[in-house]
């Protein structure tokens, strides 16, 4: 037990350079926007003749002597990258075109679709994202509809309650409670208390289980070519109980994740990694490699509600001598709940599809609150 096996290791690298390379050759000369690229200074005409008024000459806002209405929590100040730079340009767009209240903002933004040109529209966004001077902020259509166990390479400051539960054999479920915050430009700190409740011949335990502290850097981010890469290493103190499933010694987890959007919304994410426990001899090291092939679909020119498929396929193997890789298939649909779209849900059934015995199917689901968009319970309606 325990043993690298070299063979299969080397194996595995080769495959996946293979497929990133394959990946990275897709990518030349893809450049997300080419519908027709933005007239800044036109922008800059629109934005001073309808929105210089109420949102100010730096983005900041009017001076509050010369606006009348009472600014709202949520009143953007748009030098300020960190809030700016996770919202795509689809999201700000709806707003222009339909009026704050098409995501659950103050109706004190007028809408402007019958007063400007989809062009002008299109202008003024271009000219708005020059408000924010620091280009090394990830933008925010990288922020890919997050997988059921494909990790992302976008830093989040999220919240997320995620249960899987078996779907034949004997009754067992996990959820985790996973809490992302983002750090700076590029960081993202990620803590996952899962909780494990099974029926082992009809006694019933629970407990928490092998709790992971991650810490994700980005390495390389680009709108242009709709492309991020990140690394993470993240740490797995045996604070499970190993009757139901936990590890019994600390382990690492090192991955990276590569994520790209075409044109087309279509995207695909990419995690590999490894799990290395400090003592192997309990339990085996193992590889992992998770994809997640899906489509964004929203109605109204892609600024309404959004429905995400996606498919994953998801591999480990222990590095054991003679260890097979375990393969499953996971279809799933994620779809965002509130109309500011900050609550998102996903539903998705987990099938082993090679060495199936002892594997049983699970259905998943989550809910998740990206924090940085309001609260809880702001934007509904
Ligand atoms: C009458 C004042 C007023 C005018 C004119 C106005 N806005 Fe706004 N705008 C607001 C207010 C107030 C909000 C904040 C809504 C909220 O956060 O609840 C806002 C929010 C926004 C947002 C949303 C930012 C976010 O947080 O997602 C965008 C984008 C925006 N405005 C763009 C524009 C553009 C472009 C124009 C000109 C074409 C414009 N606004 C004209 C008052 C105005």
């Amino acid at each position: 037990m325990g043993r690298h096996n070299t063979a299969a290791t080397r194996a595995w690298i080769i495959f996946t350079l293979a497929l990133l390379a394959a990946n990275s050759a897709a990518l030349i000369g893809q450049t997300l926007k080419v519908t027709r690229p933005p007239d800044i200074k036109n922008g800059k005409v629109v934005y001073n003749g309808g929105c210089i008024a109420c949102h100010g000459s730096e983005g900041k806002g009017a001076p509050e002597t010369s606006t009348v209405f009472k600014r709202p929590d949520t009143w953007p100040d748009f030098t300020k990258c960190d809030q700016t730079t996770p919202e795509a340009d689809s999201a700000w767009k709806a707003v222009i075109v339909h009026g704050g209240p098409s995501r659950a903002l103050s109706p004190i933004m007028p809408s402007f679709g019958d007063l400007l040109s989809n062009d002008q529209i299109d202008d003024v966004v271009a000219y708005m994202r020059g408000f924010c001077r620091n280009r090394h902020w990830p933008r925010g259509e990288l922020n890919l509809p997050r997988a059921i166990v494909t990790e992302k390479a976008f830093p989040e400051n999220e919240l997320v309650i995620s249960t899987a539960v078996n779907a034949s054999g004997a009754p067992g479920l996990t959820t985790d409670f996973i809490h992302e915050q983002s750090f700076g430009t590029k960081s993202q700190l990620e803590v996952d208390v899962p909780w494990v409740y099974q029926d082992q011949n009809h006694s019933y335990n629970s407990n928490i289980g092998d709790m992971t502290i991650g810490w994700k850097t980005v390495m390389f981010s680009s709108l242009r070519t709709g492309s991020i890469l990140s690394l993470q290493g993240s740490i797995l103190p045996p604070t499970g109980n190993t009757k139901l499933g936990g590890n019994g010694t600390t382990v690492f987890e090192p991955f990276a994740a590569f994520d790209q959007l075409f044109r087309t919304n279509t995207w695909v994410q990419f995690q590999m990694g490894a799990d290395l426990p400090v003592n192997p001899d309990i339990t085996p090291q193992h590889l992992f490699w998770h994809t997640a092939l899906g489509q964004t679909l929203s109605p109204d020119h892609r600024l309404g509600r959004q429905f995400s498929p996606m498919v994953e396929f998801l591999a480990t193997r222990d590095l054991i001598d003679g260890a097979k890789t375990d393969w499953d298939v996971m279809p799933e649909m994620q779809v965002t709940v509130s109309r500011r779209q900050h609550i998102r849900a996903a539903i998705g059934v987990r099938t082993p599809f090679t060495d199936t015995a002892g594997r049983t199917p699970q259905v998943s689901f989550y809910v998740l609150w990206d924090r940085a968009d309001g609260k809880l319970w702001e934007g509904w309606k």
